[in-house]
């Protein structure tokens, strides 16, 4: 994170699993497992999904993560059942609405009906010590969350008032990748409203940044396997365009490009015509919205010519399917050359 600019405080840890790395898609018994190897303690994970597998819970109890969330009653009974101890973090929504992936429908209770749930966790003797929200992912309001951030005040002092002594506050995700000024902006919106909602430093403050932390991780080469030429000039006007076909596909690493409806920008590696043309790029699997980009601008490039595709880290290899048989990208690390001298003295290789 640049300049502090939300260095408050960090006191807990999410469990990852929306990056490429090739370990990191498993199973949720494997995410606390991989972080706890890599030394985070389990006290310092929070298991941030409000729907959780009732082997899960029992494997997260088993391991000491204790910090939870939840958002409905019947989640309530469940970790009533089979985790009573944990530490409970109740998830109000509080979306962006224009996000480019809004969560609020499927997670998160609406915060004027946070206090039903809060009274029915004091009823079955459990303890919620905090709240978290998710604006939504690719976020691009810094306002949302200074909002959500009073939001969540509002829950701290009814939970408060039924019993419970609040101190986790989650702010979620939806940090962008790649635009530095609109990050600086949230932080800014993130610190006043903490100050202003939260001035007494008895908070602990936890991010689950995503997107932000792997995106750019990952770049992504396709090959270009066939090209044809769709001659515009029809009814509706439409302009003529070079059309495609690359070996990936909406259903192996674009498939969040399915789920929110926007198409991807390659560029063009090497080579090429100095002409740019527009084009289309259709991923390689029969089904008809493999699409990867549209109206394009790109080189007039030849099959075995290669395209570029930044900023592929986030909800890309961990989505993918294994539809029509075709593989995952191979993953090769790249590293820096002082990177390489310093592991190879350390005996790494
Ligand atoms: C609970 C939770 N936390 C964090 C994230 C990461 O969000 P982002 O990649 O937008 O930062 C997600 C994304 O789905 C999530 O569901």
């Amino acid at each position: 994170m640049t300049d502090n600019k939300l260095s408050r405080d960090s006191n807990a840890k999410v469990v990852y699993n929306k990056c490429n790395q090739r370990v990191h898609h498993l199973h949720i018994l494997n995410n606390i497992k991989l972080v706890t190897n890599h030394g985070a303690g389990a006290s310092r994970l929070i298991y941030a999904n409000p729907c959780k597998q009732v082997s899960h819970l029992r494997y997260a109890r088993e391991a000491g993560v204790s910090l939870i969330t939840f958002d409905h009653e019947s989640e309530l009974d469940k970790i009533k059942d089979w985790y009573p101890d944990a530490r409970l973090v109740l998830r109000i929504r509080y979306d962006d609405e224009e996000a480019l992936h809004v969560l609020g429908q499927k997670y998160g209770v609406a915060p004027q009906h946070a206090r039903s749930l809060l009274i029915r966790a004091a009823k079955l003797g459990l303890n919620v010590v905090g709240v978290a929200f998710h604006v939504g992912s690719g976020c691009e309001k810094p306002q949302i969350f200074g909002d959500a951030i009073a939001a969540a005040r509002q829950v701290f002092d009814e939970a408060a008032e039924e019993g419970f002594s609040p101190y986790v506050l989650d702010i979620g995700g939806g940090f962008p990748a790649t635009n530095n000024a609109l990050m600086v902006e949230m932080a800014y919106s993130i610190n006043d409203a903490i100050n202003k909602y939260f001035p007494n430093n008895d908070v602990q403050i936890i991010a689950e940044p995503g997107r932000y932390l792997v995106s750019t991780a990952f770049t992504l080469a396709t090959t270009i396997l066939s090209r044809e030429e769709e001659t515009g000039g029809g009814e509706n006007g439409e302009q003529s365009r070079i059309v495609y076909c690359t070996n990936d596909s909406v259903h192996v690493s674009f498939t969040m490009s399915l789920i929110v409806g926007k198409f991807s920008t390659p560029i063009a590696l090497m080579g090429g015509s100095e002409r740019m043309m527009l084009s289309d790029v259709r991923g390689q699997t029969l089904s008809n919205e493999d699409i990867l980009a549209s109206g394009v601008n790109l080189p007039l490039l030849h099959p075995g010519d290669w395209l570029v595709w930044h900023n592929m880290g986030a909800y890309t290899l961990c989505m993918a399917s294994s539809f029509n048989s075709f593989l995952r990208p191979e993953v090769f690390v790249v590293s820096s050359f002082d990177a390489c001298v310093e592991n190879f003295a350390l005996g790494k290789y």
